[in-house]
């Protein structure tokens, strides 16, 4: 028998023992499991649970979701970074209300026509949330599978991923779909780590796994050459006014699209706000595809005249109101101390 063909119900009788509690499992509706996995695609476990609770306190079901207005979307997200996630999940809840009366689609077709929603996320929430037999495979069940077989071919060749998809269609147990792609998914999470040693004694698959069996194990899943990102250089402006900062909006499409930011360029540049000016620090932060080097400056302003579309912000609106991507995180101190400093 393959590998794959004796994985269920060992991994399964696992599950039921070793299975984190999440939030999301213990009432899966569509909604709650389409919006953690969702916010699970580019953010672990332990960092996206507050962010859960928290969103769906505050939009607690599709219609909700569909009408909140999009700076208070942008304020629940802040700090889960891949902001176009949030807006997706929007634009698919506007759908649901739309196109489907307001239901959470059932069909497969038709969870996967949902903007946002790829063959994963249509396979995990047809499964955990419908019970239906659709595989849902991330980077941890290939990880998971790959090394299960002892499969040395890229992951990130499309028809590579489509084979182990297929291979784990053919041994979803019909009864409990949600629970063994889910149990991949925490066996990938817990046992079978990713980046240095999997915890082989532990894991339920140990007498049958031929990555384990070939010692290869934590050399598996075979990926793709990443391309190096793009450095960019960029001088950031902490303006301040008394007690208020200036931000302005990012532009609407692209990076970080319509979030708010301090002003920043690529090169020294003749700060259109007049005033003492001082260096304030440096700071880094790592996209996906880019990398930015930043290096800050504090301009205390002469005067509060700011160009078309800035605004001044205090203190409670940075809290409440604007939406500033942890990009610009290593700032906020100096920022929060000088609007301190002005209230007293
Ligand atoms: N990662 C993505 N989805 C998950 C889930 N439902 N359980 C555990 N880890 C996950």
């Amino acid at each position: 028998m393959s590998p794959l063909a004796q994985l269920p119900p060992v991994l399964l009788e696992w599950y039921d023992r070793c299975a984190r509690t999440l939030p999301w499992r213990s009432d899966p509706t569509p909604y709650h499991v389409w919006v953690s996995e969702i916010m699970l695609q580019q953010t672990r476990v332990a960092a996206a649970m507050e962010y859960y609770l928290r969103f769906l306190q505050a939009l607690p079901d599709v219609q909700a979701l569909a009408s909140c207005p999009e700076d208070r979307l942008m304020k629940l997200w802040q700090g889960l970074g891949y902001y176009s996630r949030a807006r997706s999940l929007q634009k698919a809840a506007k759908q649901i209300v739309e196109e489907f009366a307001g239901e959470f689609p059932q069909e497969l077709e038709a969870i996967r026509s949902l903007a946002g929603v790829g063959d994963y996320t249509a396979g995990a929430i047809a499964s955990i949330a419908f019970g239906q037999a659709a595989p849902a495979v991330d980077g941890n069940v290939l990880r998971v599978v790959s090394r299960l077989t002892d499969d040395h071919r890229s992951v990130g060749e499309p028809k590579v991923k489509r084979e182990i998809t297929a291979a784990v269609q053919k041994v979803i147990p019909l009864d409990r779909a949600g629970d063994f792609n889910q149990a991949l998914m925490e066996l990938g999470a817990l046992i079978c780590l990713p980046n240095g040693d999997p915890l082989c004694s532990q894991c339920p698959a140990r007498d049958f796994c031929l990555g384990r069996q070939a010692g290869t194990a934590r050399a598996l899943p075979v990926k793709p050459a990443k391309k190096p990102r793009k450095i960019q250089r960029r001088n950031v402006y902490l303006i301040v006014y008394h007690d208020r900062v200036a931000i302005r909006r990012r532009p609407s499409r692209g990076l970080l699209a319509g979030l708010w930011e301090f002003p920043n360029e690529p090169a020294p540049w003749p700060c259109p706000v007049e005033g003492q000016r001082e260096p304030a620090g440096e700071g880094k932060h790592v996209f996906t595809h880019i990398e930015w080097r930043m290096e800050a400056f504090l301009v205390k302003a002469f005067h509060s005249r700011l160009p078309e579309g800035w605004v001044w912000a205090g203190r409670e609106e940075l809290e409440s109101v604007y939406t500033i991507p942890s990009a610009f995180g290593a700032f906020l101190p100096t920022v929060e101390r000088e609007l301190n400093r002005a209230q007293g």
